[in-house]
């Protein structure tokens, strides 16, 4: 029930707004309940349509409502205030050797039975997946077999591709021209690419820590050397850490994920991104930026990437379809700046060209449409189940527990308190059929051994509520 207003109509959507504001304020309507239709609550209130859409669009940009299409408009996941964040990482200043491999391995060798609660893969869930509208893409293509189809494509991959990624290069803050992308195999194929563009086997590499895994045996395999950097929750890398580091160390490239970064899903604000990328410039030193969950905002605004600030050509920017598309395709792409000639010579030695069918699919799948309705189902899919998850998490886990909150993605980082240690509540879990990725996988000599990633890409379900209550008794018990 919403109080009617009073009649001072120049502030009539203004009073609407806040009067349901205050209503998910009070949890009268609550993350995932509908709010009134427009119709209904301007006939409510004898005030007009479009009143109540303005109130409804400063909801919006408030963050506390969404629009789902053809259904209206819903309430927005929100985070509990009482459970506490992760604090900023200290990580020591060294350049080492990765040692994670093996863990990996043995990790890897046990998630993938079926009947497992699957909370330890970066992989998005395939019902989000376009699916059905990649399968008639693909079999159109191969019936018309358009000319070329089954020959090598150009060193820089497929242009059609190129057009539509530079195309959409315009909601990234960029304006890119489809020759300076190079296609490649994901975003792992064009991260290898571009580091080997600008290292040497010895070189020392700064990173943030925790970081992804894959991103540190990569290094690794180079025979290259990690420095981890401090770095925030929220607002990634610390870039008081990276001037300090950049002086201690010869440094030949970063490697950041400013963008919901894996596994904190840290986004780099804006105007940090333009600080990073001028300090970098300052000291000639090329970023690699990988943002493969960067299409995955939650809030209405897309980030900016940092190849948006970037004047020298120093920024190498890597990405892929593997979190909103289809992994399995294995279709990215690299925009290396001034590398731009190692790199593809870099992948024609490798590969000569990517898969011409595959890059053609996408292509065409980016082309005629569907990619912003397929985007905004993820989006709002990976909010609302981490919210779950959060709830989740606060309700069964060990008081003192900390968790992220990302804006993007669909990761979770969580830290238990006290000498937990996550490898023995893996093992444990395993017991239980329950698999997720232990904090030590995230850094080079497997620190964070009281923190785990869990993946938010389950839908909610009563065997996944359960399976967090476990993890959250397996914790307890630890202690
Ligand atoms: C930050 C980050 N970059 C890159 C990748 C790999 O992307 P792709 O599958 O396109 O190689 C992952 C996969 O988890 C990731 O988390």
């Amino acid at each position: 029930v919403i109080k009617p207003l009073t009649n001072h109509r120049s502030y009539l959507y203004q009073q609407l707004a806040d009067r349901i504001a205050a209503l998910i304020e009070h949890g009268t309507l609550r993350p995932g309940d509908r709010v009134p239709s427009v119709r209904r609550l301007s006939t409510q209130h004898n005030v007009s349509v479009s009143s109540v859409l303005q109130a409804y669009i400063v909801l919006e940009n408030r963050g506390l409502i969404e629009a789902r299409p053809q259904s209206g408009y819903y309430v927005r996941p929100r985070f509990l205030a009482g459970l506490p964040e992760p604090t900023v990482t200290e990580p020591p200043l060294a350049a080492i050797k990765g040692e994670v491999g093996e863990l990996v391995a043995r990790l890897l060798r046990c998630s993938d039975d079926p009947g497992v609660v699957q909370l330890g893969s970066a992989s998005p869930d395939p019902a989000t997946l376009p699916t059905g509208k990649l399968n008639r893409i693909l079999a159109g293509i191969a019936r018309r077999a358009a000319p070329g189809l089954l020959d090598y494509n150009y060193p820089a991959g497929c242009a059609d591709l190129r057009r539509e990624i530079a195309r959409r290069s315009l909601d990234w803050g960029c304006a890119l021209d489809a020759d300076e992308i190079i296609t490649t195999a994901g975003c792992m194929d064009a991260l290898r690419l571009c580091l080997r563009a600008v290292t040497k086997p010895g070189d020392t590499v700064a990173v943030e820590s925790p970081t992804f895994f894959a991103l540190l045996q990569l290094i690794d395999s180079l025979g290259l050397k990690t420095l981890q950097l401090s770095t925030f929750p929220r607002h990634g890398a610390c870039l008081d850490a990276l001037d300090y580091a950049t002086r201690r160390h010869k440094v030949a490239a970063v490697v950041l994920t400013p963008n919901f970064q894996n596994p904190l899903g840290a986004c780099m604000p804006d105007e940090k991104k333009q600080a990073l990328v001028e300090m970098l410039a300052r000291k000639s030193i090329p970023l690699i930026e990988d943002d493969v969950f960067g299409d995955l905002h939650h809030g209405p605004a897309r980030p900016k990437v940092a190849k948006a600030f970037d004047k020298k050509e120093l920024v190498l920017l890597c990405s892929s379809f593997s979190k909103t598309l289809a992994p399995g395709y294995r279709v990215g792409w690299a925009v290396p700046g001034r590398y731009r000639a190692q790199v593809e010579l870099l992948k024609r030695v490798d590969y000569i060209s990517g898969a011409t069918i595959l890059e053609l699919a996408i292509a065409e799948f980016l082309k005629t449409g569907g990619v912003a309705h397929c985007l905004r189902q993820q989006r709002r899919a990976y909010a609302r189940q981490m919210q779950q998850m959060i709830d989740a998490i606060s309700e069964h886990f060990p008081t003192g527990t900390k968790v992220t909150r990302p804006t993007g993605g669909f990761l979770l980082w969580v830290e238990l308190p006290g000498a937990t240690n996550a490898l023995d509540i893996h093992r444990a879990a395993a017991a239980h059929k329950i698999n997720f990725a232990p904090g030590p996988l995230y850094s080079p000599k497997q620190a964070y051994r009281n923190c785990l990633r869990l993946s938010c890409t389950n839908p909610w379900s009563a065997k996944l509520e359960h399976a967090l209550a476990t993890l959250g008794q397996l914790a307890e018990k630890q202690r």
